[in-house]
């Protein structure tokens, strides 16, 4: 299955001679393709992060079933306020559940699925992240991925999608949105009705968001319920989330799920028996940006002249959830929350300026180059799929040959590590012509350019030759 063609391209890429040399051939090597956000995170959440390091006593973020308090509380507050108020009941901090990365949630929701309802088929729509491979593996669980037939699109249509949930009937249901790697999205009205049928043929749906960029010009993706439900209805839904992508804070491993609190509680005592409870430090730049999301969505949608209050209202209600559900930051009931250092520590319409422009610049960064690609590599295109969220791209090259070969010889060549479509899909066969390769564009521009130029001339040089 996937994770095994993940590590055959690992063991290739981070062979350490086969790298000196590379790195010594290429300067270093171009990361063209890594799925992870490369770009740097917002100055705001780092300054914060450093201050808490340097300031606080770190007590809450000590390992705990559920992770730190006030993250579980900024992302109760996040949802409502993307939600709107009706979703102020369906979801609490009994709903949300801190993991290692989205890759903690996913392990920890797919056991909970194998062993206590006894789920033994999965099926992915679209190509997918290969890591929950490896689960389904070791629980007993048979995936099989489905992609659509029509050109110029691997996410299946809500029609492909019904056929084979109907005739297969599977246990689980996987949907990332945007999808990785092609970075497709169903619209709203086709979401809801993927996750009526998960519904009307009782699978569970495992919905995982985290390809996302979440950028504030982009607006919310929809949310997957069910028509007219603007609440958290499905005791069936499993949703995924982490920091990696959206917030370039792939090192932290902070990663969430929402779910039904049977679900949670399951996977937080998984976690606590594990000992892979997530550490959560920085989580003042965690909780500061759900607050910030939430200052961004709200400016947003106001009237002229009215920037400042809502800046101050959304901040005033984010404040109220902090309070509330995080209000020590030891078991021990006496040191103070979080809420007041972060409060304290922000001037907030400056935050909010300040975080709005970085996180510009990273989509901006994404979409330069991605035009840099698709116009150097235009000979080279012969299928590509329309991004609609994310900055991974999928595109299959002329490279005329197979696509092991491909991935072995940009690397030696040109000194660029790519993951291919066995990684994503459910097969490892590598021997094939014809395979997606995913460019992933949030990357630092000269990295990213020094690739594509490595790149064109050795598929130059190649279709020269023929
Ligand atoms: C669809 C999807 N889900 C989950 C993950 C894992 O995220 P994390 O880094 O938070 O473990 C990835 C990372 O590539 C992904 O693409």
């Amino acid at each position: 299955m996937t994770y095994r063609s993940l590590e055959r391209a690992n063991a290739y890429f981070y062979d350490p001679e086969r790298r000196l040399a590379v790195v010594k051939r290429h300067g270093g090597v171009s990361y063209l393709s890594s799925g992870v956000n490369h770009l740097k995170a917002p100055e705001v959440l780092l300054d914060l992060a450093g201050r808490e390091f340097k300031e606080r006593r770190l007590i809450e973020n000590y390992s705990a079933p559920s992770g730190a308090l006030g993250i579980g509380a900024a992302i109760s507050f996040e949802l409502h306020e993307r939600l709107g108020r009706s979703a102020f009941g369906a979801i609490g901090p009994a709903n949300i559940c801190l993991t290692v990365g989205a890759t903690g949630a996913l392990a920890g929701a797919f056991r909970y699925l194998a062993e206590v309802t006894g789920a033994r088929t999965a099926l992915v729509l679209g190509l997918n992240y290969s890591f929950f491979s490896t689960i389904c593996d070791s629980l007993g669980i048979r995936y099989r991925i489905l992609r659509s037939e029509e050109r110029g699109r691997l996410l299946p249509s809500v029609a492909e999608v019904r056929h084979r949930i109907s005739t297969e009937r599977p246990a689980i249901v996987v949907l990332s949105q945007p999808t990785n790697p092609s970075g497709e999205l169903f619209t709203a009205h086709e979401l809801q009705q993927v996750v009526e049928m998960a519904e009307e043929f009782g699978c569970w749906l495992v919905f995982d968001e985290v390809p996302s960029l979440a950028a504030p010009d982009e607006g919310d993706l929809p949310a997957p319920f069910p028509a007219g439900a603007v609440t958290f209805v499905s005791p069936r839904l499993i949703w995924i989330n982490s920091y990696s992508k959206s917030r370039s804070l792939a090192g932290l491993r902070a990663g969430y799920m929402v779910a039904a609190p049977t679900v949670v509680d399951f996977v937080r005592k998984y976690n606590e028996r594990l000992l892979w409870s997530p550490v959560n430090a920085g989580s003042s730049a965690l909780i500061a940006d759900m607050v910030l999301r939430a200052v961004l969505r709200a400016l947003g949608k106001c009237e002229a002249g009215q920037e400042a209050r809502t800046i101050s209202r959304t901040v005033k209600r984010a404040g109220h959830y902090l309070q509330a559900f995080a209000p020590y930051s030891d078991d021990f009931s006496r040191l103070d929350g979080i809420w007041r250092f972060l409060d304290g520590a922000l001037d907030w319409p400056d935050a909010c300026a300040s975080y709005g422009r970085d996180l510009a610049r990273v989509g901006e960064i994404c979409r330069a180059n991605w035009q840099m690609f698709s116009s150097d590599l235009a000979p080279h295109i012969t299928e590509a799929i329309h991004l609609k969220s994310g900055f991974n791209h999928c595109v299959k090259l002329d490279a005329a040959m197979s696509e092991w070969e491909f991935v072995v010889s940009a690397y030696d060549q040109a000194g660029i590590d790519f993951y291919t479509e066995t990684v994503f899909a459910d097969h490892d066969d590598a021997d094939t012509h014809d395979f997606w390769i995913r460019i992933s564009c949030a990357v630092e521009p000269d990295m990213f350019s020094c690739g594509v130029r490595n790149l064109a001339a050795v598929l130059d040089a190649r279709s020269a030759r023929h």
